[in-house]
């Protein structure tokens, strides 16, 4: 009976993550999802197929902007609706050179941006935690890494439509530093990995920068082995 007509974003993705007490806003360094399943963004949509970050596109001047246009207003009309908001909200914006759209809230962290925004935290998380809590997000030191991170997502053959579960999974001894976050994953009985879902792994590396970064990621997704895995090969590429 009812039909929304919605405006057509174009544009560049960029979420950010940020802290909150229900006053003070600290956003985490800016990331970008890459959501179609396969390269040069074709493809369906996925829940994230890798991440990276910090955002070359998403500069100072938009952040500034981002902040007040978006952020502290958003708190601003939580604590207007007698709704105050404490812990991580996720911005999903959508920005047009000078148009800044919101796509989507979240009341939580990203997945997978989650896995390339928290390694480059250099603060203490439980104490930022804490002073979210308390109310002194304030004078609460949230510092930040130089390099970048990039995380490659290897997934199940068919994702996100249909996929098989249950396939073993082979991985080779990873570098130094290598983070492998398992999203999908289970042991059987007897012991062996085997995929458990259509987002199986997140390969995730550091780097000096971002080409450092994605070249280390890359490198260990080749270690690793499951029948119909797949992954984009452009994770980083498309800033
Ligand atoms: N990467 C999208 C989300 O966490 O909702």
């Amino acid at each position: 009976n009812r039909v929304v007509i919605e405006e057509f974003l174009t544009g560049r993705e960029v979420s950010v993550l940020a802290f909150t007490d229900g006053r003070t806003v600290r956003p985490m360094v800016a990331s970008q999802d890459h959501k179609r399943a396969f390269d040069h963004d074709e493809g369906l949509n996925t829940g994230g197929m890798g991440t990276f970050a910090p955002s070359r596109f998403y500069t100072p001047a938009l952040a500034e902007r981002c902040m007040k246009e978006v952020f502290q207003p958003t708190v601003a009309a939580m604590n207007a609706e007698g709704r105050p908001f404490k812990g991580v909200l996720y911005f999903g914006l959508m920005i047009d050179g000078e148009k800044v759209r919101v796509l989507e809230y979240n009341a939580r962290f990203g997945d997978p941006e989650t896995q390339v925004v928290l390694p480059l935290l250099k603060s203490d998380l439980l104490d930022i935690f804490q002073s979210c809590i308390d109310g002194t997000l304030e004078d609460q030191p949230v510092e930040w890494e130089e390099g970048a991170c990039v995380c490659v997502i290897l997934a199940s053959g068919g994702y996100p439509v249909r996929y098989e579960k249950g396939k073993p999974i082979t991985i080779g001894r990873m570098d130094e530093g290598i983070r492998l976050y398992h999203a999908g994953t289970k042991r059987t009985a007897d012991g062996q990995l085997v995929t458990d879902g259509g987002r199986v792994l997140g390969v995730t590396a550091k780097g000096r920068d971002l080409e450092e970064a994605r070249a280390k990621a890359y490198a260990n997704v080749e270690k690793i082995h499951f029948d119909g895995m797949f992954f984009r090969h452009d994770i980083g590429f498309k800033l």
